[in-house]
């Protein structure tokens, strides 16, 4: 695996790749089996895996959170050499960051981000966009690939890219879990071992919620009100429990026909730190 700091050096070597198909795998660090998947994806379908590292602080609509999120570069490191399937890794800073192209202002997001991540974290979506453009424009991939946990940060790429006509595909991939089932995030290593436990009691209720709402013996309004509060005695305080249609994540008060295109999604604190998830309601 080849290391690059400096991004001069990197726009120089990529030359060689002009004629291969290269998958870029953007992260913000902290690697962890989810992030794994992602690379072991990008190699399945590509020549030459690009693992990007880089915490952009454009995302972070909270010093606090900014400032504490996990940062391992050297172990980070260590489990992409062992995995062994990433080819290359880029280490940018801001300053080389900024050098690059991150117009995304014509974007029309639409309602894609009039909701859940978008209205409790203001300006994060267009942080992400900016980031990922940029990253675009320094990896120059064929592919990109990014996981479902983040699934509305994956529909708001998807429409970037399609608006923008950028000639890359998106590649989603299933949220990797714990046994317990709580879904793999670098924010988990915030988490005490009482608190990971607690954590995992978010996706325990996600898959009733998918149960009692597929039996329809409830309405979504009396499930969300419920699983809210219960959630909350066990230590995890809800800031959204929504129901949404799968595309347009347009939010959903009543529940009709075609459950399949739904999907449940929900940010909760454990421990005060802020967690995310999301689950299918199709069978
Ligand atoms: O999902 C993430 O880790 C980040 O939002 C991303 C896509 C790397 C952009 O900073």
């Amino acid at each position: 695996m080849l290391i690059f700091e400096d991004v001069a050096e990197w726009t120089r070597f990529q030359t060689r790749f002009r004629h291969k198909q290269v998958g870029l795998v953007p992260t913000m660090g902290a690697l962890h089996r989810g992030h794994l998947a992602l690379v072991d994806k990008a190699k399945s379908m590509c020549d030459v895996v690009v693992v990007t590292i880089f915490v952009n602080p454009m995302q972070f609509n909270n010093a606090e959170d900014f400032e504490k999120y996990p940062r391992h570069t050297e172990l980070d490191i260590k489990a992409l050499e062992k995995n062994g399937k990433c080819d290359v890794l880029v280490l940018p800073n801001l300053d080389q960051m900024q050098a690059y192209n991150m117009d995304v202002e014509h974007v029309d997001l639409g309602k894609l981000d009039q909701c859940m991540e978008g209205i409790n974290r203001p300006g994060h979506f267009q942080g992400v966009m900016k980031i990922v453009k940029a990253l675009f424009e320094m990896v120059v991939p064929n592919r990109a690939f990014f996981g479902e946990k983040d699934f509305q940060q994956l529909a708001i790429i998807r429409s970037m890219v399609e608006q923008q006509k950028l000639p890359i595909e998106i590649v989603p991939i299933s949220t990797v879990r714990e046994e317990s089932g709580l879904a793999l995030s670098s924010r988990n290593e915030r988490l005490t071992q009482r608190g990971r436990e607690l954590a995992s009691r978010i996706y325990t209720y996600l898959s009733r919620l998918k149960r009692d709402l597929r039996k329809g013996e409830y309405t979504w309004m009396q499930l969300q009100k419920e699983v809210k509060q219960k959630l909350l005695l066990e230590g995890c305080e809800v800031e959204y429990l929504e129901l949404a249609q799968n595309q347009s994540l347009e939010i959903i008060r009543e529940l009709r026909q075609n459950m399949d295109e739904y999907r449940i999604f929900v940010a909760a604190y454990v421990e005060g730190v802020r967690l995310i998830d999301n689950i299918s309601i199709a069978n």
